[in-house]
């Protein structure tokens, strides 16, 4: 185990139903006005918005209205944010929605407290902000686990960067499985296959000794599989829903990367796809992932070969390896850019592998040039 300092500052409220009686009780903690921050539309398709206003109006809260988060929140869309949020004075950010509202949100609530521009802060000055605006998050949509933490993926447009930033940890974080019952399936699948990934991503990073934490991982990956499988079969199975949920915030809280270095390079690749095209995030990281690995498996055999028997019961790295390309497959993810509508040309391959982060936790230092390989090999 590598040492480690652990700090988990998030009130969760997890189970089936639980969302109205504990948004009721958190917003009783905060002062009179809330910025209900949310998607692109689903929020009032579903009734979620008309149902969190009567219980905002209820507390006596003001609210101030922040919509149209786009999936692969953009910069600009966190500086108007921010600007409203300190116009409006806002004493508490309520993100309703998936990974994209609550990343975008975390950051909102930075910039608001911080004279300076939170990109330059961070990457240029190598600073951290340190004063946020209260924020909670009610999930809509599982997978990220993004509630769980402090870090976001932002898209910065003109940079053609999508990059993380840290910004608020939530004080408080609702996951009612219920709400997500309206997600369309493909969607459920994208995001718990970023579960899945978060989950590999943080089992193979350095040191490769297995360590009580990546025996856990291997369970949750188990679970991931499992219970994907079955809320395909079953939509209505609210027991795989609740695990799936349970899962995602599973592979972001922390939890498994104790006593670890993670590797995330195959999300640091997926990003800069993202920069270029706005992707999405989990059909983009099921086509990059199978390949990546094998380019990589070899600098962590013992590894490779104990996932493929813990988590897939077959014998060794390539057959763990294939077996997760038939998963990926089965579950109806894309195997292949074409697929999911993407056409790269030479220069923006090339583009997105160079300026994507080369993670030191990744067993094998990838150059530029292996990066294109992998590209072009997905496409
Ligand atoms: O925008 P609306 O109309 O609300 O629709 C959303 C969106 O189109 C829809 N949706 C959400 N809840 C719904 C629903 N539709 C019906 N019923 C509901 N209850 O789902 C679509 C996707 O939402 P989005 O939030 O974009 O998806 P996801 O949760 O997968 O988040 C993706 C973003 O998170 C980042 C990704 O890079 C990407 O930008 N990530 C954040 C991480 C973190 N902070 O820890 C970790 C991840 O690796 C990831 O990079
Ligand atoms: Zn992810």
């Amino acid at each position: 185990m590598i040492r480690f300092d652990y700090h988990f500052p998030i009130r969760i409220h997890f189970g089936q139903g639980c969302f109205e009686e504990t948004l009721k009780k958190e917003l009783s903690k905060y002062d009179k006005t809330v910025m209900l921050a949310y998607g692109g539309g689903s929020l009032k398709h579903t009734g979620l918005y008309d149902r969190i206003v009567a219980l905002l109006t209820e507390a006596g809260k003001t609210v101030v209205d922040f919509a149209g988060i786009m999936p692969n929140p953009t910069y600009k869309k966190v500086q108007e944010g921010a600007r409203i949020a300190r116009e409006q004075k806002v004493d508490l950010i309520l993100a309703v929605g998936g990974g994209s509202v609550s990343d975008c949100c975390k950051i909102i609530s930075a910039q608001a407290r911080l004279d300076a521009d939170i990109w330059d802060y961070e990457y240029s000055e190598r600073k951290l902000p340190t004063d946020f605006i209260p924020m909670g998050v009610v999930v809509t949509a599982s997978g990220t686990g993004s509630e769980q933490n402090n870090g976001a993926v932002i898209t910065h447009e003109e940079r053609k960067q999508k990059s993380a930033l840290w910004g608020a940890f939530a004080d408080f974080a609702i996951l009612d499985p219920d709400l997500t019952k309206t997600v369309p399936m493909r969607q459920v699948v994208s995001g718990a296959f970023d579960t899945l990934s978060h989950c590999m991503e943080t089992y193979f990073g350095n040191p490769h000794a297995t360590n009580v934490s990546d025996e856990i991982n291997e369970a949750i990956q188990r679970n991931v599989i499992q219970n994907l499988r079955a809320i395909i079969a079953n939509p209505d199975d609210d027991h795989a829903r609740s695990e799936l949920m349970w899962d995602s915030a599973m592979g972001e809280n922390g939890i498994l990367k104790l006593g670890k270095q993670t590797d995330f390079q195959c999300h640091m690749l997926e990003h800069q796809l993202g920069a270029y095209t706005d992707c999405n995030h989990g059909q983009g990281l099921a086509v990059l992932h199978s390949v990546l690995y094998k380019h990589i498996y070899k600098n962590a055999p013992e590894k490779f070969n104990r996932w493929a028997q813990e988590v897939w019961s077959l014998r060794n790295a390539e057959e763990g390896i294939d077996a997760l390309e038939k998963f990926i497959r089965e579950v109806g993810l894309p195997t292949k850019l074409s697929e999911m509508g993407l056409k790269l040309d030479e220069d923006t391959t090339r583009a997105i592998a160079e300026s994507t982060v080369i993670t030191l936790g990744c067993c094998k230092q990838l150059t530029a040039e292996e990066l294109c390989e992998i590209l072009n090999e997905c496409k």
